[in-house]
């Protein structure tokens, strides 16, 4: 077996036991190679950059995550999106944060599912409860995913591109991070807000229509530094938002690169054009010039045209 492919096998056992002991001797049964040819697969896993342990008990994918305050870690669910649910109907506090390793039923937008290998990336539902109008829950999405593009910047140093409204993505369009935003009305006001995030940090194998890519085929990514910075930024720019709702536009409006720029627009109902990308309306739809004048796009697949 190569080297590749041992780690590569060492990596998947050790993410699916996260936090459990794997002895040598157990691998190397497992996998048909010698103790020795595990240690060295472990040595070139930790120049990596991944957080394996050592004992007399073994080798161990270190969950980096527990030891963050306020988040509750969970190694495996189907959704964070539903576990928080759950939590935010029994009343838990505003900033509930619920992240999982793995997720076996993640989901993105327009029904689309979330791929989430364990201890892969970061997946993670922040619990909102905004005391704004409904008219202004839509600007949410706008503002998360410009604290998330800035966080990971800032912490990463990778240049991302931020779409309308909130994908993040690499220099070739690929997905690094998508954002799902859920709510639940009260007498026509929103009673909470599940912001789902999830990032992609490092590589799996992503099926091709997914077009994603992962932070780490840039730089290593320390993912509790990485998550901290992403759940600061948003508590200091959501308090603004609180204030004046609009902050999401001039937020966006600073991290994004489309605005400009020739796209192209699929609507959900399949109509598909070419127009320059303008600006934000007030709810935060997009404006755009086509050939046949102005358009306000609610709802759609934007893409930069090259
Ligand atoms: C998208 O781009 O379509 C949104 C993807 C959102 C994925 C995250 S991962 C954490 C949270 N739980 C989910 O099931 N989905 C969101």
């Amino acid at each position: 077996m190569s080297e590749i492919s041992l780690t590569k096998q060492i990596l998947g056992h050790l993410q699916q036991n996260l936090g459990i002991w794997a002895s040598g001797e157990d691998l190397g049964a497992q996998l048909g190679v010698t103790r020795p040819a595990i240690w060295k697969a472990i040595q070139a896993l930790r120049l990596e950059g991944y957080p394996l342990e050592a004992s007399r008990n073994g080798y161990r994918l270190e969950p980096d995550i527990p030891m963050l305050q306020g988040v509750i870690y969970k190694t495996k669910v189907g959704s964070t999106m539903d576990e928080i649910r759950n939590l935010a109907r029994a009343g838990a506090a505003e900033f509930t944060v619920l992240l999982a390793e793995q997720q076996t039923t993640g989901r993105g937008r327009r029904g689309k599912p979330w791929q989430g290998a364990s201890a892969s990336g970061l997946y993670f539902t922040i619990l909102l409860r905004p005391n704004i109008a409904l008219s202004n829950l839509g600007l949410l999405p706008l503002l998360i995913g410009a604290c998330v593009a800035k966080s990971i910047e800032l912490e990463t140093s990778i240049v991302t591109q931020l779409k309308w409204s909130n994908d993040i993505l690499n220099d070739k369009k690929q997905k690094f991070a998508g954002i799902l935003l859920e709510s639940e009305l009260e007498d026509g006001v929103p009673r909470f807000a599940l912001v789902g995030i999830g990032i992609n940090i490092r590589r799996q194998d992503f099926p091709p229509e997914f077009s994603a890519a992962a932070l780490e085929e840039y730089v290593p990514v320390h993912r509790r530094n990485l998550l901290q910075k992403i759940l600061s930024t948003i508590q200091y720019e959501y308090q603004q938002f609180l204030e004046q709702p609009s902050h999401a536009i001039t937020l966006w409006k600073k991290q994004n690169n489309i605005l400009g720029q020739s796209i192209q627009i699929l609507e959900p109902n399949g109509t598909n054009y070419i127009g320059i990308a303008q600006d934000l309306d007030p709810s935060g739809a997009l404006i755009v010039q086509t050939d046949n004048g102005s358009r306000t796009i609610y709802a759609a697949e934007v893409s930069v045209r090259v």
